[in-house]
């Protein structure tokens, strides 16, 4: 719960998810006049583990969305909607902002920021001065990409066909501004969970002189789930520091940062936290500050914190306002319990399309390797025009919206991304389109 809320002990049910469905009100009034402490007292959901079928409850958590008509959105992936409540707050921060101008930014906003920043610390697990917020994931983990001093000139840089595009580029530009080279890996498919640490193991084992490497926590081409902690543990013992990407991951998943027991992570909280467009964080474990070089624009009060390795400039103040609403809701939903609904509208169409010869769906059914998002693809289509077609087909003809992916060693394939107002009808809706595509195959 945000600092300064008072809400008391057993409030919480009577106005809890009602308040949430209530959306809007009480919106207009929390905009109080000088913008530093807008009172949070319209959206409490109880933050109980509730099952991920049980259907009254996703539906009243799905109602607090606003969503177009006319199709079946299953591609969240791009980032998340904003519920309701988070929408009408990010409405008022961009008021207060508007009306109250500089005065608001150069007297209000600074304590402001620290306060989000160490609710938003504590809320992923780590201390406030390990955690900067960002514009997103590409900035957190470009800044600590740069920022990175240990590589001497000839050490490697390894990276996966699974890896955000953007980011690959980045490590490759490192490798090229230190003198070192490049190792690419391939993904196995169909990948189990000792599998892929016994392959990023081997990999970093046939290349000794890889000092860094990026791991993405969960891939944004197929939705596979790494084994962040077990992965960096191995690569700690091969003296290879590891970069992570959990763009995807926190949120979907429930996790706090310790857990992935990694020194460096570039996250956002636009995907699935549910935060408006534009904010994200980067983390750098207090001990290893010293292995990222300042920003070049650092102040010297910030160089002994990792909010002196990222250097944004002026950012959308309403959206970093919003990110304590944000987690608000998130907690109010429960974030174990979000994460399970997820994974139960992925397993309810993947359950029904598995045992069609014709279809190859990408990640396993290991819990441990999985969330929500899961990608397929017809066998033996593996071209980026296939896959479109198949997106394509999917919603001219069934009313899904779905997303190429592209980038895949093994081949392209369409990404399936539930949200929290999808229904298991969407799954079936799917599945239904994949039996009819299947059999025209
Ligand atoms: C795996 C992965 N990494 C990084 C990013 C970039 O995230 P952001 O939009 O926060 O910059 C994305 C965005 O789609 C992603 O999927």
């Amino acid at each position: 719960m945000r600092p300064g809320m008072t809400i008391r002990q057993g409030e919480h049910m009577s106005i809890s998810r009602r308040s949430v469905l209530a959306g809007g009100a009480g919106f207009a009034a929390a905009a109080c006049a000088n913008g530093a402490a807008l009172p949070v007292t319209a959206f409490h959901i109880d933050g109980a583990l509730h099952a991920a079928g049980d259907e009254a409850y996703w539906r009243e958590v799905a109602a607090a969305y606003d969503v177009m008509d006319g199709v079946v959105n299953l591609e969240n992936g791009n980032w998340g909607l904003m519920a309701r409540p988070v929408l009408a707050r990010y409405t008022a921060h961009t008021e207060t902002v508007n009306r109250r101008n500089s005065y608001f930014a150069r007297r209000e906003y600074g304590e402001m920021h620290g306060a989000i920043n160490a609710r938003l610390a504590a809320a992923l697990g780590a201390g406030p001065d390990e955690i900067a917020i960002t514009r997103g994931a590409t900035e957190a983990l470009k800044a600590l990409i740069a920022g990175y001093n240990r590589l001497q000139p000839g050490d490697g840089v390894m990276f996966a066909d699974l890896d955000y595009g953007s980011i690959q580029n980045a490590m490759a530009w490192k490798a090229a501004q230190t003198g070192g080279r490049v190792v690419r890996l391939s993904v196995p498919e169909p990948a189990t969970h000792d599998g892929l640490i016994a392959f990023y193991d081997a990999a970093m084992a046939a290349s000794p002189d890889v000092r860094l490497l990026l791991l993405t926590h969960v891939s944004h081409r197929t939705g596979l789930a790494m084994s962040v902690a077990d992965i960096v543990a191995a690569a700690r013992l091969r003296g290879v520091d590891v970069i992570v990407d959990a763009a995807h991951s926190w949120g979907q998943m429930d996790f706090d940062v310790t857990a992935l027991g990694a020194d460096f992570v570039g996250f956002n909280l636009h995907k699935w936290i549910g935060a408006p467009i534009g904010v994200g964080a980067m983390y750098i474990r207090a001990d290893r500050l010293e292995s990222i070089s300042p920003d070049m624009s650092a102040e010297p009060w910030e160089r002994e914190r990792t909010v002196g390795r990222v250097h944004t400039g002026t950012m959308n103040f309403a959206a970093v306002m919003s990110i304590p609403d944000a987690l608000d809701f998130h907690a109010g939903v429960g974030p174990a319990s979000k994460a399970a609904r997820l994974a139960y509208l992925r397993n309810a169409w993947v359950e029904q399309v598995r045992p069609l010869e014709a279809v190859e769906i990408l990640t396993p059914d290991d819990p441990r390797l999985h969330a929500g998002i899961t990608s397929f693809r017809m066998k033996g289509k593996t071209s980026a025009e296939d896959n479109k077609a198949l997106a394509e087909r999917l919603l001219s003809e069934f009313g899904i919206f779905s997303v190429l992916r592209d980038g895949v060693a093994a081949g392209c394939c369409v990404r399936i991304t539930p949200a929290l107002y999808n229904t298991p009808e969407h799954a079936d809706r799917l599945a239904e389109a994949l039996h009819k595509i299947a059999q025209d195959a």
